[in-house]
């Protein structure tokens, strides 16, 4: 970043995008700057290291880049970018003590409530489960003073439920517990959840930010780079979770089309979610931008701009209907992940597996940015052969 860096407040967020906040080479002026790949940095001859970098897992500089973006975008004081979502995530939980309670969805991205329910808990952690929908519900599961982390992923996995920023930070915050948001599925430009409330927010960077299915990272961001972050940021460079600089790149550069990309995705998926609501192949369409879901409401508050990409549908004929249908569709591509510029259909229970609260005749949509007819006729023709 550089003097004529753009500043966050007085731009759109679809110009500071596009601009990449307006970084440039000062050596070359070259418009899109270097990918800085070297692992070690010179030090000065009096033994001083000026230019604020050391070593490559601790920092670098494109690294920076994306960071700065995405704080720009969330309207954070500060963005870690990490190896995956999987690690963003994670890497809050570990910034935690052995002993230490937190409250997590019943519903959420599927890898990481295993991995809260077997190994953190084998860690030390108290992890209590509860529907992120409903507050009541949360503020009994909170233990004042021993309750450290709310966890809420909003739309979530693979329901879309709602779970309301701005109560739970209320309830969490007199709780004496932070708030964390996965807001994946919202990208910053959707919802703000630091504006809500939230300590912390959190992005599997592998969807939609980048939105080209050819990067894992993950992000957090905060207003308040406080100890409980500087944790987070001293166990990245520990761990080594830093992001790759070439995968860096690669994010800053998908992340100038992530508000032309999302704004598509979002028309699509009202579409579809709208014309297959009435099918007679499909028992129930769940999608927030719908007045019959249950987090409408919550979503017409929280989200602006859209309900986003993502949907799933429920098949009348169960699980053997929607594994058939899955396997007839030639447009959508049948895969895991989401937030790509293809559309992806996904048997979701299958990749859940054992104690999922996945519903066996749910196929999971991710709508990219293809022409939204081609997309429903492809799938009605696999619905109805
Ligand atoms: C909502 C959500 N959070 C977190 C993750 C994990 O991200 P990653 O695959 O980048 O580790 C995913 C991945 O599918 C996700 O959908």
């Amino acid at each position: 970043m550089n003097d004529d860096t753009l500043d966050p407040t007085a731009w759109s967020p679809r110009t500071l995008a596009a601009q990449a906040l307006g970084g440039f080479d000062p050596a070359t002026r070259a418009v899109v700057p270097p990918v800085h790949l070297a692992t070690t940095y010179l030090r000065d001859p009096d033994n001083q290291y000026r230019s604020g970098y050391v070593y490559g897992r601790a920092d670098n500089a494109t690294v920076r880049e994306a960071e700065a973006i995405i704080a720009a975008l969330e309207g954070a004081a500060a963005a870690m970018v990490i190896g995956s979502g999987m690690s963003a995530a994670s890497a809050v939980f570990l910034a935690l003590a052995p002993g230490d309670h937190v409250v997590v969805p019943g519903v959420m991205y599927w890898a990481l409530r295993n991995w809260l329910l077997n190994d953190a808990t084998a860690w030390g952690l108290e992890v209590t489960v509860v529907d992120m929908a409903d507050t009541a519900a949360v503020a009994a599961a909170l233990r004042p003073g021993r309750t450290k982390l709310v966890w809420a992923e909003t739309p979530a996995n693979p329901l879309w439920s709602l779970a309301d920023i701005a109560a739970l930070a209320t309830l969490a915050h007199a709780a004496g517990a932070r708030l964390a948001v996965d807001s994946t599925c919202a990208t910053p430009l959707l919802t703000r959840p630091l504006a809500l409330g939230a300590d912390i927010v959190m992005h599997s960077a592998t969807k939609y930010l980048n939105g080209h299915s050819d990067v894992i990272a993950g992000a957090l961001a905060t207003g308040q780079p406080d100890a409980f972050w500087a944790r987070i940021a001293r166990n990245r460079a520990m761990l080594g979770q830093i992001l790759g600089p070439l995968e860096a790149y690669l994010l800053i550069r998908g992340m100038r089309t992530l508000p032309l990309r999302l704004t598509a995705a979002c028309e699509g998926a009202m579409l579809l979610a709208t014309r297959f609501a009435h099918h007679p192949r499909i028992a129930e369409v769940l999608y927030p931008g719908l007045p019959t879901h249950p987090g409408h409401e919550l979503a017409k508050r929280q989200m602006r701009g859209g309900f986003g990409g993502m949907l799933s549908i429920r098949l009348r004929g169960g699980e053997p209907a929607a594994i058939a249908a899955a396997g007839r569709v030639r447009l959508w591509k049948r895969a895991t992940s989401l937030g790509g510029v293809e559309s992806l259909i996904e048997h979701r229970a299958s990749i859940e597996g054992a104690g999922s609260p996945c519903p066996p005749d749910l196929l999971r949509l991710s709508v990219g940015i293809e022409d939204p007819d081609d997309l429903y006729r492809d799938l009605d023709g696999a619905l109805s052969p």
